[in-house]
């Protein structure tokens, strides 16, 4: 099976969780389009969407499904997203696609977040794909430098703007062995709208293909 038809397969399998006659949030990247494109085959059993990137709000559009703005949404029962890369713990980076904050804000209001991912996104350890940082355009330099302080090597994302008009500035080298701690500390730094570390709001379920099919993997607790 190849990784395009590993995301399609789990992407499927993430309908199960979707609640019938209520809005479902979605998250953005090309394992999620595999999710909206399955969810257009029963828009007619929910309620509509609200999505996490204008990307997606398009996508799921043109498949006819309502998209609702996150404020007129009372609640999101659940939350379906892709993840850059995911630990045993259900950790994650995400941010690859740019639409860091908006995933995190409704991963923050929905009551359950199922992750679904190929199996190459699986780690020990967080950090080895670039870690994804928000950040007002006018605090570029000073954020920059409080992350070099940390041990980041940050590299601006060329020619990329944010849904939110701001700047992304990729991570590199950092090992996370405490995603929660260094989340938080990520987040005091003035001028970061937020990272993409998602720890301290983790993934309540992992649906993960495999070659041999999809596994779910609730959070230990
Ligand atoms: C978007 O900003 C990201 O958080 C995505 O969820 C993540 O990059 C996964 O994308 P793929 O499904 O394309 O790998």
């Amino acid at each position: 099976m190849s990784q395009d038809e590993q995301k399609a397969l789990v992407a499927r399998e993430a309908l199960k969780h979707v609640v019938e006659d209520a809005v479902v949030g979605v998250g953005s990247g090309s394992t999620v389009n595999h999710f909206i494109d399955a969810l257009a085959a029963i828009k007619g059993r929910i309620e509509g969407a609200v999505a996490a990137s204008e990307a997606s709000a398009e996508r799921l559009k043109k498949h006819g499904v309502r998209v609702f703005d996150l404020n007129a949404v009372d609640e999101l029962p659940v939350y379906v997203d892709g993840a850059d890369e995911i630990t045993e713990h259900l950790h994650m980076v995400k941010g690859g696609g740019g639409a860091l904050t908006r995933e995190k804000i409704a991963a923050a209001v929905a009551k359950k977040f199922v992750c679904i991912c190929d199996a190459s996104k699986l780690v020990g350890v967080l950090g080895r794909f670039p870690l994804p940082v928000e950040v007002i355009p006018m605090a570029r330099s000073h954020v920059g430098r409080e992350l070099r302080k940390l041990g980041a090597h940050p590299q601006l994302r060329e020619n990329y703007k944010t849904d939110n008009g701001n700047l992304i500035l990729d991570c590199h080298g950092l090992t996370i062995l405490d995603p929660p701690a260094l989340e938080a500390e990520l987040n005091n730094i003035a001028g970061v709208v937020t990272n993409g570390i998602f720890a301290r709001r983790p993934a309540d379920v992992l649906l993960l293909a495999t070659p041999q099919g999809v596994q779910a993997r609730p959070r230990k607790l």
